[in-house]
């Protein structure tokens, strides 16, 4: 299987930036392009406020940031590249353009990724010739501080390109989790869309501020979800384990599900717009960058303590 030795990174806004921190953080040589100028004129001050907020030495960020080099066509972005990382813009078409570009422009083994939040990798790649070195792989935001990433392969897709997608993720420190068959949205997105959901209705019936509502995640469950998954911290809440908590609690999740089946649409323009509300009294839109760098560095001291305290069970 021959290694990556040298990536791509096609699209520069947050996840793209992201992506280029992660893969420079961990020695591998990276192109990076985007089709807006001011993208790429702006990607090398980014990626070294990334480099120092990761607290690297200035020896170290002056080798990261050799490593990355910014490419002003999309065929020189991805030339002696064997992984390509796409970051564009969410949308089908720009999806089916650049994957047949770069279908185009790549070589036979090069690794064709996107990072697509939801599209599956049939809708805009199944007819190009080279669609078996195509997969997905979904981060979590900001992919250089969340390692988890969701690998989703298509029905064409062979087990060849997941294993070296997986390989490479595992190497520069992501978590690849594989989505074993293509559901829209994915698996976090989907389990997010259910949270989401339940919030917006709790909220529109005015069961608990946006606030509050904020806080039953943050001070209870959160805690918690940061070093057990959902189905472990249950498994640790009774004694009999997961089996008796789901056997016991069977009925509520059952009349959950009957109450919400074809509810009415939750994010009104009204919703929208009194959590918009109370979200700004809470955190000014200015304040957004400086709020962005404290969570940085918060996920961070969190990793340090996961990583001293081992991750239990995987
Ligand atoms: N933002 C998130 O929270 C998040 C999380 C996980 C995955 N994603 C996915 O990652 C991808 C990028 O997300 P984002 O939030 O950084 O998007 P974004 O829209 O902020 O940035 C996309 C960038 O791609 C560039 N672009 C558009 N077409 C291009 C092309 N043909 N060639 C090169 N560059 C092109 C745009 O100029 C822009 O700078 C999307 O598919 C998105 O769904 C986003």
């Amino acid at each position: 299987m021959p290694e990556i030795e040298r990536a791509a990174v096609i699209g520069l806004g947050p996840i793209g930036a992201s992506w280029t921190v992660a893969f420079a953080r961990s020695g591998l040589p990276v192109s990076v392009f985007d089709v807006d100028a001011a993208r790429r004129d702006a990607i090398a001050d980014e990626c070294r406020r990334s480099f120092t907020g990761l607290g690297m030495t200035a020896e170290a960020i002056l080798a990261a940031m050799g490593l990355v080099s910014v490419a002003t066509t999309l065929a020189d972005a991805v030339a002696g590249a064997d992984y390509v990382q796409e970051a564009a813009s969410e949308t089908l078409e720009v999806k089916r353009a650049l994957f047949a570009a770069l279908d185009a422009a790549c070589g036979p083994e090069t690794l064709i990724v996107s990072s697509t939040s939801a599209m599956p990798l049939t809708t805009f790649a199944a007819e190009l010739p080279g669609r078996e070195r195509m997969l997905i792989a979904h981060p979590a935001t900001p992919p250089h501080l969340l390692p988890v990433v969701e690998l989703v392969p298509a029905p064409f897709t062979p087990e060849r390109t997941v294993a070296r997608t997986a390989a490479l993720m595992a190497a520069i420190g992501q978590s690849p989790i594989v989505v074993r068959k293509e559901v829209r949205a994915f698996v976090m997105n989907r389990i997010l869309a259910a949270m989401f959901v339940e919030m917006g209705r709790l909220i529109g019936d005015g069961v608990v501020s946006p606030r509050d509502a904020d806080a039953a995640i943050r001070d209870g469950f959160a805690l918690r979800w940061a070093f057990l998954g959902p189905l472990e911290g249950a498994d640790l809440n009774n004694a009999g384990g997961i089996e008796e908590y789901l056997t016991k609690y069977n009925s509520l999740y059952e009349d959950y599900a009957r109450e919400t089946k074809g509810s009415a649409p939750v994010f009104t323009r009204e919703l929208i717009e009194t959590i918009a509300r109370d979200m700004r009294a809470r955190v000014p839109l200015e304040n957004i960058p400086e709020r962005r760098l404290w969570r940085d560095e918060s996920i961070m001291a969190l990793r340090e303590l996961r990583a001293k305290r081992g991750s239990g069970i995987t």
